[in-house]
C-alpha cells in the first residue's frame, strides 16, 4: 500500500505526511509495536523482527523517493531560471540632441578655435540690462521693435541676447572681450510659419582695441562659410540697432540666387561702451546676433518655424547628427 501510494507523491510535503502515517509517533508501525504485547511469549522475537523489517523498508522507499523528489525540484528550478539566448534583445533607442541644440555645438566649436569664449545670461532679465544697458532708455521708439513679456515694470524675458554684452562688459572691467552667448529669446509675436515667441540666438561681441568692421566682416564670413559652404557670399545691408552704430543686417547668398537676411550686427555704440565701463576713445568693438532657426531653415529646408518647437519625433529623427 505504501508502494502505490508513494508513486502518486510529487512533493516534499505529501511525502513527509505519507512518512508521518507510516513511521511517525502515531503511525502505523507504532501501533503494530503496541499490539506485540499482547503476543504470546515465544512469537513476539519473530514478530518483532518482522515489523522491524518492514520498517526498515519502509524508511528506504522513503529515502529513495526524497532523493528524486529533491532531483525533480532541481531540474524544475534549473528550467524556470533557463535564459534562452538566441531570443532577440530589447531595442534600445538612441536618441539624438535637438537640432536647435546641434546648430548651437557647431558655431560654438567654430567659435572657440577662434579664441571666443562661451557665456550665458538669464532669460528672465531686468529691463535695465536687456533695453537701458543697450541705449533704449525707456519710451526710446525702438523698444517697440522687439514686443516684450514683461513681468512686473523692472524684469521681462529677454527679448534679445544682447543683455549679456552688457553683463560681460561690466563683469570684464576694461578688459578686452571676445565672447559667445547662446540662448533663447522671447518676443510677443503670433506663432506662425515664419514667427515663433520664442526662438534662439547667439551673441557675439569682440571688445579690444583696433577692432573695425573689416574684423566684423570677416568673421562673419568665416563663420557662414563654415555653416553653409566655402562658396557663400554674405552682403552687408546698412540697418539700425540702437547698441550698434553703424549697423547692418546681413543677408547670405541661396542656392536659388536670393539673398536671405540671417544676422544682424554692427560696430559697438559709444554709449554702449562707456555704461559698460569702456572708454570709446580708446577701444572698439563689434557684435552680432545670429537667429539659429534662420540659420537651420535655410541650411535644412524646413519649412515652419514651429516644427522646432513641436517636438514631432518624425521631424526630428531626421537630423542624427550631434551627440
Ligand atoms: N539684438 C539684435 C536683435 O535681436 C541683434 C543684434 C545683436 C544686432 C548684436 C546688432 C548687434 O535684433
Amino acid at each position: 500500500q505504501a508502494k502505490t501510494q508513494l508513486e502518486t507523491i510529487e512533493n516534499n510535503n505529501d511525502l513527509n505526511n505519507l512518512k508521518a502515517q507510516y513511521l511517525g509517533k502515531k503511525g502505523d508501525i507504532a501501533s503494530l509495536m503496541m499490539t506485540l504485547k499482547d503476543l504470546p511469549n515465544d512469537e513476539k522475537p519473530k514478530v518483532g523482527k518482522q515489523i522491524n523489517e518492514i520498517k526498515q523498508q519502509l524508511e528506504a522507499m522513503f529515502e529513495e523517493k526524497r532523493s528524486v523528489i529533491e532531483q525533480l525540484e532541481i531540474q524544475l528550478k534549473l528550467s524556470a531560471e533557463s535564459i534562452d539566448v538566441t531570443l532577440p534583445g530589447l531595442q534600445t533607442e538612441i536618441g539624438t540632441s535637438h537640432l536647435l541644440q546641434q546648430i548651437v555645438e557647431e558655431l560654438e566649436a567654430f567659435f572657440i578655435g577662434l579664441g571666443y569664449e562661451v557665456k550665458e545670461g538669464p532669460e528672465v532679465e531686468s529691463d535695465h540690462y536687456n533695453f537701458e544697458m543697450l541705449n533704449l532708455p525707456k519710451d526710446h521708439p525702438a523698444r517697440a521693435m522687439q514686443d516684450s513679456f514683461y513681468i512686473d515694470p523692472n524684469r521681462l524675458l529677454r527679448t534679445h541676447t544682447s543683455p549679456v554684452q552688457a553683463r560681460t562688459m561690466l563683469e570684464s572691467a576694461g578688459e578686452p572681450i571676445k565672447i559667445i552667448c547662446p540662448g533663447k529669446v522671447y518676443r510677443r509675436d503670433d506663432d506662425d510659419q515664419t514667427h515663433s515667441h520664442q526662438f534662439m540666438q547667439i551673441e557675439g561681441l569682440v571688445i579690444g582695441e583696433d577692432i573695425s568692421m573689416s574684423d566684423l566682416k570677416g568673421t562673419l564670413l568665416s563663420v557662414i562659410r563654415k555653416f553653409f559652404g566655402q562658396d557663400r557670399e554674405i552682403r552687408l545691408r546698412p540697418s539700425y540697432f540702437p547698441f550698434t552704430e553703424p549697423s547692418v543686417e546681413v543677408d547670405v547668398h541661396h542656392e536659388d540666387g536670393r539673398w536671405i537676411e540671417v544676422l544682424g550686427a554692427g560696430m559697438v555704440h559709444p554709449n554702449v561702451l562707456k555704461m559698460g565701463g569702456y572708454d570709446p576713445d580708446k577701444v572698439q568693438g563689434f557684435a552680432f546676433g545670429i537667429g539659429v532657426e534662420r540659420l537651420g531653415i535655410l541650411k535644412y529646408k524646413i519649412d515652419d518655424i514651429r516644427q522646432f518647437y513641436t517636438n514631432d519625433i518624425r521631424f526630428l529623427k531626421q537630423f542624427k547628427g550631434g551627440r
